[in-house]
């Protein structure tokens, strides 16, 4: 079969805020660029973001890079790599300036500068007092930027493939990555994208989980795809929390609602953050809050008939402040609950929100993969930035407002290594007819019709499963019986079909396509934190209730193949200052 090919110097796959990013700098470089997105490229996640991204701008407190550092490697357990910290945090101001040049619509101060909130796990000097490092555009920030991305990408001409679905990379013999083999879902026509360099934005995998924040795109597309093509994905067990999404419902209620000056309260009517981080309070970090919080639930504290929530007050705060600073989540609660911030509490849990782990790279977006277990090597023309992305800037927790930044600044970053490659690699590699056909089974696969499992039913399922046995507690035992049983649902996704109508729409494939990219992740999520024997960041195993850095301050690696789990060291040492050296994590 001939399929359909189109030639680009850059491939990238996703337009969320990391794919507009490093496509905006490619651009702009005239390199021609290919997006590929299987929604508008203006629904794409990062369009939810709403508190902020951080820089230390020192707009409203006293601030620099440096607090800004210590602050994401304490949050991170000391698991995030110093490297690409350091780098993060010191490009930080520039990412906003730059949007701000691009049109992003910030909110300001009296004085015009951009407005910067409080958010959790940010302090002055070293640990001190909260710092105020999160440049908002009221709490509609990703959908300020991903807009005003877009836009400019349209401006550099941007090849746009929009709702087409990537089904997967196309990989010669040798290993390399030579494009990806994508469908468009209106029409079901294949072809294949031939690119020189591929970037893997697809953004992170929340639909994992019953319960979550993040859009039904959500599914891991990226990831699963890394691992189909030999590559491991990287601490897969820490799977972050957001304190505040609605109870029961997942909607997220941005930190910056604390940041502005809410704090939560059991049924009690206890501020109980103080005793859990006395200094930071409400403002801790988020591992901290929602341990704590499901700490209260669990003790009998938590509000409602069915005790399994708390509380989130802003009723005590300026109604103004609100309508100004928290427009749309008060219109959200607004809508919803039917509750008024201004005035009532609102029910809230901690919820599924972030994937900390994923594709590794180095700070170029380089992918990187061990070498028949010796050092590292990358991947030549293949690079993954943002969420899907695992640089490690998180570590073992993210803090908030470091996920806008963490997409700008790696997406940024990788390009600029992309343009670097194309300079010196001017030519396609040959793709013959053989590989480019390979990944057309994956689609016929879906071509199958008839009464088997149903894909619906299965994906439930594992949301449930992943819930109940992968959640902010975990123990050996919950987890062992978490891994059979997605495995159970692995094998019963061999005998789903699709139901057998007269037609079978598109749609339908690409959603059984994603449940086999859930799937997958599912299994490295899982075992990974099967293996991990302690407690760090968001993955507390109360059978190891301490952070155990002799033997654990290190980076694990699932593989797909047989299954397996492996580890390499974490990258201790920044670029040019000195390290922050594992530490109790106090708030
Ligand atoms: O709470 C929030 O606004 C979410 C921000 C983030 O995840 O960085």
């Amino acid at each position: 079969m001939n399929l359909p090919r189109r030639k680009f110097d850059t491939l990238i796959i996703g337009a969320g805020g990391g794919g507009l990013r490093a496509a905006l700098q490619l651009s702009q470089a005239d390199a021609r660029v290919a997006v590929v997105s299987k929604v508008f490229p203006t629904r794409s996640h990062t369009v939810a973001a709403q508190g902020g991204v951080n820089a230390a701008l020192a707009n409203v407190l006293p601030d620099n890079w440096h607090w800004h550092m210590f602050d994401t490697v304490k949050g991170s357990d000391y698991l995030g790599d110093q490297d690409a910290i350091e780098y993060m945090c010191r490009a930080a101001p520039q990412a906003v300036y730059e949007l701000e040049h691009f049109g992003v619509p910030f909110s300001r101060q009296q004085d015009g500068r951009i407005y910067q909130r409080r958010f959790g796990g940010q302090s002055r000097d070293f640990g001190g007092e909260q710092a105020a490092r999160t440049c908002a555009a009221a709490d509609r920030t990703g959908h300020a930027i991903l807009h005003t991305l877009y836009q400019q990408n349209l401006r550099a001409k941007t090849h746009f493939f929009d709702e087409f679905f990537a089904i997967d990379l196309v990989r010669d013999r040798e290993g390399y990555i030579l494009g990806a083999f994508v469908m468009e879902i209106a029409t079901g026509e294949v072809m294949i994208i031939e690119a020189k360099t591929t970037l893997i934005a697809t953004g992170g995998v929340g639909q994992l989980f019953r319960t979550n924040t993040n859009a039904l795109i959500n599914t891991g597309d990226g990831m699963a795809m890394a691992l189909r093509a030999g590559i491991p994905l990287q601490d897969m067990e820490f799977v972050q929390f957001h304190p505040t999404g609605i109870a029961g419902k997942g909607m997220l209620i941005s930190e910056g609602a604390r940041g502005e000056g809410g704090f939560l309260v059991n049924c009690e009517g206890e501020r109980f953050m103080e005793r859990y981080a006395p200094q930071a309070k409400d403002l801790a970090s988020r591992d901290v809050v929602s341990r704590a919080i499901a700490t209260e639930i669990r003790g009998g504290r938590g509000c409602g008939p069915g005790k399994d929530h708390v509380l989130l007050r802003l009723d005590h705060l300026d109604s103004d402040m609100i309508r100004k600073r928290l427009p749309a989540i008060r219109d959200m609660v607004l809508t919803f609950l039917h509750l008024d911030l201004c005035d009532t509490p609102a029910p809230v849990a901690p919820t599924v929100h972030y994937t900390m782990g994923g594709i590794p790279t180095n700070r170029f977006g380089q992918v990187v993969v061990p070498e028949n277990q010796g050092p590292e090597e990358t991947m030549p023309g293949l690079y993954a930035a943002g969420e899907c992305a695992c640089v490690s800037v998180h570590g073992g927790n993210r803090l908030g407002g470091n996920s806008l930044l963490d997409i700008l600044v790696f997406g940024r970053a990788a390009a600029n290594h992309i343009i670097g490659y194309l300079a010196e690699n001017r030519y396609h590699r040959p793709m013959s007819d053989e590989e480019a056909e390979k990944s057309m089974a994956r689609l016929a696969r879906w071509d199958k019709r008839g009464e088997g499992e149903s894909i619906d039913g299965l994906r439930t399922e594992l949301g449930n499963v992943m819930e109940d046995y992968c959640g902010v507690f975990r123990t050996e035992e919950i987890l062992k019986e978490g891994i059979s049983r997605v495995e159970e649902l692995v094998r019963r996704m061999d005998d789903a079909t699709l139901k057998d109508h007269s037609r079978i729409f598109n749609t339908a494939r690409v959603e059984a396509m994603e449940l086999e990219n859930l799937m997958d992740v599912a299994l490295a999520t899982v075992i990974s934190a099967y293996s991990r024997k302690e407690s760090r960041g968001a993955h507390s195993r109360m059978d190891y209730p301490d952070r155990d850095d002799l033997h654990w301050l290190r980076h694990s690696l699932y593989f797909r193949e047989d299954r397996s789990i492996d580890y390499k060291p974490v990258r201790t040492k920044p670029l040019s200052v000195d390290a922050f050296p594992p530490k109790a994590r106090t708030y």
